[in-house]
């Protein structure tokens, strides 16, 4: 009898929390949409917005102490609407590129719409970043949360099986946000969900590029692409090629070399085969990036197989979000833990074919330092 109290309180430790903010931030067609706040025990606030269960702004302290804003981002959702190129996005329900929107499961061909060259990119013309999700906040024992949930119908840019989605953002007093994603599918059918937050964490993206961040990726191959950047197949070694981040460098320091992966590119737009953990732990360290000036550091760690590092090259400098904000180039890059590039073409790669009665579930931590 004693003991009923104390099991009740292990067995359910959630209950809603006022102190996750929740406000109004503009509409997308006829539909509100919501932002939430969750903050930690340090005062690093996360928030997080119903658009896209995107990322909207992430606030850390540099080593003075100063919180900075160190995603792109907008305060309220009409620019995202109105265009950007998935900042801070829930990316699905096929993050990446898939050939020519083609692939062929249990002997049935599908054709998605295309909508990056002769390929599909990120879910389609009309991808998980532009749906509304709906939202739950919680606090755990293990933090502050966000529950979103996403259904996406069958058939929905020309995806098979209704696939229900849930992102789960969680931030905890060890300064970590942790991303987990899960789904169930009606039929079987390819996912791969991805965020797409742009780090600059200088917090001033608008003077500083991401050229002097440092970064590290836990990766000994990349996938090397085509023109249009599929990749080939081929795992390649990254020893003795710009791609070689084992140890720390400056995004900037090889960005121009001659290198026929890094014109494809544009620069790094490519995916990293993420060495896995000693130990056979899903959870792997897959890269970390610091920035010299701030101090400021973000290290990645996540169940996926592979990131991919895309170093803001198709910033332009041009106005985006439909006013007069403009990123200019190599402003921010993105460190996007996912399923390789168009896996289901690609035999050789990890699957990610989702069926029924199972449940796809990843996770990526983001772990926010700052270096004296
Ligand atoms: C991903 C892609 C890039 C680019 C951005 C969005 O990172 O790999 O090529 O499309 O998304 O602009």
């Amino acid at each position: 009898m004693l003991l009923w109290p104390l099991l009740l309180g292990a067995a359910s430790p959630e209950h809603a929390l006022e102190s996750i903010g929740k406000a109004p931030f503009g509409r997308a067609g006829d539909q509100a949409v919501d932002v939430y706040t969750l903050t930690n025990a340090h005062g690093i606030e996360v928030r997080i917005m119903t658009y896209g269960a995107a990322l909207v702004s992430i606030k850390t302290p540099d080593r003075t102490g100063r919180f900075q804003n160190i995603i792109l981002g907008f305060d309220s959702v009409e620019p995202y609407v109105a265009g950007v190129p998935y900042f801070g996005a829930t990316v699905g329900r096929y993050a990446n590129r898939i050939a020519k929107g083609r692939f062929t499961l249990d002997g049935k061909s599908y054709q998605l719409p295309v909508n990056d060259g002769p390929n599909i990119l990120h879910g389609g013309p009309r991808g998980f970043d532009k749906r509304i999700w709906t939202a739950q906040s919680q606090r755990t024992s293990r933090g502050q949360e966000l529950r979103l949930t996403y259904v996406s119908a069958a058939g929905e840019e020309g995806f098979p099986g209704e696939l229900t989605a849930h992102a789960v953002y969680r931030l905890s007093d060890d300064d970590t946000l942790a991303i987990e994603y899960s789904a169930t599918t009606t039929a079987a059918t390819p996912v791969n969900l991805a965020n797409h937050a742009y780090f600059n964490l200088t917090g001033d993206p608008q003077h500083h590029t991401i050229l002097e961040h440092s970064l590290r990726i836990n990766a000994a191959r990349f996938t090397p692409v085509d023109a249009t950047l599929i990749p080939t197949g081929e795992l390649r070694a990254v020893a003795g090629t710009p791609f070689d981040f084992r140890e720390p460098h400056a995004v900037g320091s090889r960005i121009g070399a001659n290198d026929e992966q890094l014109r494809f590119g544009r620069g790094y737009d490519h995916n990293w085969v993420l060495e896995p953990a000693t130990g056979g732990d899903r959870m792997k360290l897959a890269a970390v990036l610091t920035d010299p000036q701030s101090g400021r550091e973000v290290e990645v760690q996540t169940t996926e197989p592979g990131v991919q590092f895309y170093s803001g090259n198709f910033l332009d400098g041009k106005p985006v979000g439909g006013g007069g904000t403009v990123f200019p180039y190599r402003s921010a890059l993105c460190l996007e833990t996912q399923h390789f590039p168009d896996s289901p073409n690609q035999p050789g790669f990890p699957t990610t074919i989702l069926r029924p009665g199972e449940r796809y579930q990843e996770t990526t931590l983001l772990t926010f330092r700052v270096r004296k």
